[in-house]
């Protein structure tokens, strides 16, 4: 079988985010911090937070019903769900099962993956190379974090900078070559996955009450040492998707970039030479919101900017793991 005459495009996306904000004048309340300091050192004012009545699946729902109602395709008609996230909401079954249920798709494929903040622009390659075999025509690709659940919030040093919210979007397979998702460059490096961790929680150590006493169920990081390896690592995976495809950083209509910091997104776009106003931000409503950060900028920058068909849109990420990817998307 030959798929040369056809492409996998993102036919639709759609985001949710709690109502419920955590401002930086609260933050500074409980630790020792201060809006000018958040605000300068990392671009957020202010982050989104679930509590405990909404779960990964409910976000994770909402988010993929906007996709689907905007993408015309009906849910009987999607054969494939990917779920991306580092907070699944329980450790089985996954996210993406739960999903499929609230949804009342059919009894097809769910599985979650974790790339951390990487984890959508993974998605998006997996889903493509799945539905390029033909065996799938739509599939859902969900990005969706309940990072509170995991955020210390004595540690100064996290708890300013990640917030819960989704987005999903409706993949599907077209009949006509070179659109949608062009390309994407995944990378890791396992050898420094220590800079960012969740200790307990797993099969090494399960919860006990020494784990609770001294916090290791959240996530702790190595921020100084991530943000030198993230500036790095997505520079160099826009250099190089862009090199691979033939083009240049002025072909590109907008870049999506990882919303983890705003002074790592102004290191790239030195690095791109590209002006700011060329890459999308709304790391100041959101924080971090690790895979559910860049479908939530995609679905906001369309609304924004009005994508036309054909505009090039480079997605970058980089988290935990270590991972990265950069994707190229020709909007559909
Ligand atoms: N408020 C006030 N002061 C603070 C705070 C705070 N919230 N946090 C740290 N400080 C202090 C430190 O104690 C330090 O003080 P000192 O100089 O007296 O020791 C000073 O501010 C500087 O601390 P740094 O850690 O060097 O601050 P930095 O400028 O590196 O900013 C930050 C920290 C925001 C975490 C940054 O390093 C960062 O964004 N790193 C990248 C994080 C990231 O991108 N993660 C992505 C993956 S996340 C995932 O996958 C889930």
């Amino acid at each position: 079988m030959s798929f040369e005459n056809s492409s996998v495009v993102i036919r639709a996306i759609g985001s949710y985010v709690p109502e419920k904000r955590l401002t930086n004048e609260e933050l500074s309340k409980i630790v020792d911090t201060n809006d000018e300091w958040i605000t300068t050192r990392t671009g957020i004012k202010e982050r989104r937070i679930a509590g405990e009545t909404i779960q990964v699946s409910d976000m994770a729902t909402e988010a993929a019903k906007l996709a689907l109602e905007r993408s015309g395709v009906a849910p009987e008609d999607i054969d494939l769900v990917i779920v991306a996230t580092l907070s699944p909401e329980t450790l089985s079954p996954s996210s993406a099962c739960l999903i499929q249920d609230k949804l009342g798709l059919r009894k097809v494929p769910a599985f979650d993956l974790n790339a951390a903040c990487s984890g959508f622009i993974y998605g998006l390659d997996i889903g493509k190379a799945m539905l390029s075999t033909g065996k799938y025509r739509n599939a859902l690709v969900v990005g969706v974090e309940k990072l509170s659940a995991f955020t210390n919030m004595e540690d100064r040093g996290t708890c300013i900078l990640f917030g819960d919210g989704a987005g999903a979007c409706v993949i599907s397979y077209v009949d006509e070559p070179d659109q949608g998702i062009i390309d994407c460059q995944l990378g890791s490096d396992g050898i420094n996955a220590r800079h960012i961790v969740i200790p307990a929680g797993g099969s090494k150590l399960p919860a006990n009450e020494q784990t609770l006493k001294d916090g290791s169920q959240f996530l702790q990081m190595n921020g100084r040492e991530v943000f030198k390896v993230a500036v790095r690592a997505m520079g160099q995976a826009c250099e190089d998707i862009l090199k691979k495809n033939d083009l240049t950083s002025d072909d590109i209509t907008v870049v999506i970039p990882h919303q983890a910091n705003i002074r790592i997104i102004e290191a790239i776009a030195s690095k791109l030479e590209l002006p700011m106003d060329h890459f999308f931000v709304n790391i100041q409503k959101y924080g971090n919101t690790s895979a559910a950060s860049i479908p939530i900028a995609i679905d906001e920058a369309n609304i924004e900017r009005n994508f036309k068909k054909g505009d090039l849109i480079l997605l970058v990420a980089f988290g935990a793991g270590l991972t990265w990817g950069a994707s190229l998307i020709k909007w559909y």
